[in-house]
């Protein structure tokens, strides 16, 4: 939580949203509406920073992503996070994208995180039950679970929206496995050198795959390199 003067938190996190669309890094409503609705604040831990434009530590070696991530992932993935629709997020850590494709889907959509340090599930949880999504966690459309994320989450594949929040060497097979034909999967590729890819499953079951820009992520990789610093 912030206690700087300027507004309350919700003041504060609407400033960071409207900062976001003048430097032309939101252009879609619905996206500005999905991070008015979602408190970054709330995911945060106590004493970090929540509004500025930079990626936070966590614990366990992980990040909570900067905003501008957040809301090019969140824009790339709009068409694919309509009510109703699934959507996957992979390495879900804090549980705040999450929430967020759980509110653009809907109560009648699906969203699942997934995320392989127990501690973050339990502490994504909490978090969520805090924010606007709370009600979406109570009735079952959003959920996370505790698992290695490169193997997806198979039960409630097809997904029309897969996210994954740490950047693999290469793409899983399994997330492309479980991408709904017209489906859509951001996720960083690379190790020093990462692209943000953009990977479009066609009707008939081929992928075409683009970079949409340079990122830097931490590894999709397994808990144990993670806990012991890759
Ligand atoms: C950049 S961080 C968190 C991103 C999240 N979108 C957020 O903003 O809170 C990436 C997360 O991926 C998780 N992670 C890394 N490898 C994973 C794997 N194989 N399976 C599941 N989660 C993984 C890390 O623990 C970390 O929480």
């Amino acid at each position: 939580m912030e206690h700087h003067s300027g507004g309350s938190g919700t003041n504060k996190n609407k400033q960071m949203v409207e900062q976001l669309q003048r430097y032309g890094v939101i252009s879609s409503k619905k996206v500005v509406e999905v991070m008015e609705t979602i408190d970054r604040a709330l995911f945060v831990p106590d004493g970090t920073p929540a509004y500025v434009d930079s990626p936070m530590a966590i614990g366990y070696n992980a990040t909570i992503s900067a905003p501008h991530m957040h809301a090019t992932c969140l824009q790339l993935l709009e068409e694919n996070l309509q009510p109703g629709m699934h959507a996957l997020d992979v390495g879900s850590g804090t549980g705040y994208l999450t929430a967020c494709f759980a509110t653009m889907v809907g109560p009648q959509g699906r969203a699942i995180g997934v995320e392989h340090i127990p501690e973050l599930v339990a502490a994504s949880i909490k978090n969520i039950e805090k924010s606007a999504a709370a009600s979406l966690l109570k009735g079952g459309s959003l959920a996370v679970h505790a698992g290695d994320g490169r193997e997806g989450w198979p039960e409630h594949a097809p997904y029309d929206a897969i996210h994954v929040g740490a950047a693999a060497p290469e793409i899983p097979q399994p997330l492309i496995d479980q991408l709904k034909p017209g489906g859509r999967m951001v996720i960083p590729v690379g190790k020093i050198f990462q692209d943000l890819q953009v990977v479009d499953k066609n009707l008939d079951g081929s992928v075409s795959i683009r970079n949409e820009t340079a990122v830097r992520y931490v590894p999709l990789t397994s808990r144990d390199a993670q806990l012991k610093g890759y």
